[in-house]
């Protein structure tokens, strides 16, 4: 994994300006409440543990839907905005997530949003499986939101600038340098079989769901930003058709959630 607490200290001040708050972000992430709804979450859920959790947006919705939520990042610039911005009653607190072992996950939940989860390679992604489930009991939940290995709204961006080099750009298991606030930061996409075959000894997978197969990537932000009916058009279609399983490999992000066995 690259030294990158620094990159993301960077990104910290901005990044409910350029991601959380845009049209995009705002959108992408009702997609992922959408997708919980689905599971009756939060009747299934007392308390939550989250792990990459940035500036603190999902912690604090989590807490108004009266969960118990310990939200935790490794960049101390996201926990000191989150702590800033955020309601006092949630716990924040600077973690590494490869460091999950040393932890106690005292929640019925572990849950990870918006690609936090690709700083991890697919080694260390697997041995935070494998330290998850042996902390969770039978009946908890993870739930990750990922970034796969190839984008359809990407592909139809590059086409159209004559980028061809860069269509499969995500399609390999090697990090992948992507600018973060102008600078780079190593990213490594997981395929949804992947995950499912790392996780499918100790989890039943109850849903594996695109999150933006139709809605595009947030850095097109200032495309469509005065482009705002054309989005929610995408919108719309993301709500109809953007529901199919076998399109979570070819999102911007995809939702997994399993139920320890
Ligand atoms: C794209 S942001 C997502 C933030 C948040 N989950 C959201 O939904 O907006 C990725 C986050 O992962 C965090 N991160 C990256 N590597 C990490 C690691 N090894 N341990 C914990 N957090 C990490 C970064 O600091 C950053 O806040």
């Amino acid at each position: 994994m690259l030294e990158d607490k620094e990159l993301f200290d960077n990104a910290a001040p901005s990044y409910d300006l350029t991601f959380t708050n845009s049209h995009i972000g705002r959108r992408q992430r009702d997609r992922v409440y959408f997708w919980l709804s689905k599971i009756d979450f939060f009747n299934r859920t007392k308390s939550i543990f989250e792990i990459n959790c940035g500036t603190g947006a999902d912690a604090n919705y989590f807490h108004e839907k009266g969960l118990k939520v310990t939200a935790t990042d490794r960049s101390g610039k996201m926990i000191e905005e989150a702590k800033a911005k955020r309601n006092k009653g949630i716990h924040f607190y600077q973690l590494d997530f490869s460091k999950l072992a040393e932890q106690t996950i005292n929640a019925d939940a572990l849950f990870s949003n918006f690609g936090g989860l690709n700083c991890a390679s697919g080694e260390e992604l697997k041995a935070i499986a494998t330290t998850v489930s042996e902390k969770q009991k039978k009946g908890d939940l993870i739930v990750w939101v990922i970034m796969p290995r190839f984008c359809f709204m990407e592909g139809l961006y590059l086409i159209s600038r004559f980028k061809f080099g860069q269509l499969f750009r995500r399609n390999t298991t090697k990090g992948v340098a992507v600018n973060v606030d102008g600078t780079a930061v190593e990213t490594f996409y997981h395929s949804p079989r992947f995950v499912k075959r790392i996780l499918k000894n100790s989890y039943h997978i109850e849903k594996v769901k695109p999150v933006a197969f139709f809605l595009p990537p947030s850095y097109l932000e200032g495309f469509f930003k005065n482009k705002l009916p054309l989005l929610n058009f995408l919108n719309r279609l993301e709500k109809l058709a953007g529901r199919l399983s076998f399109l979570s490999g070819w999102s911007d992000h995809y939702i997994i959630i399993g139920e320890k066995k």
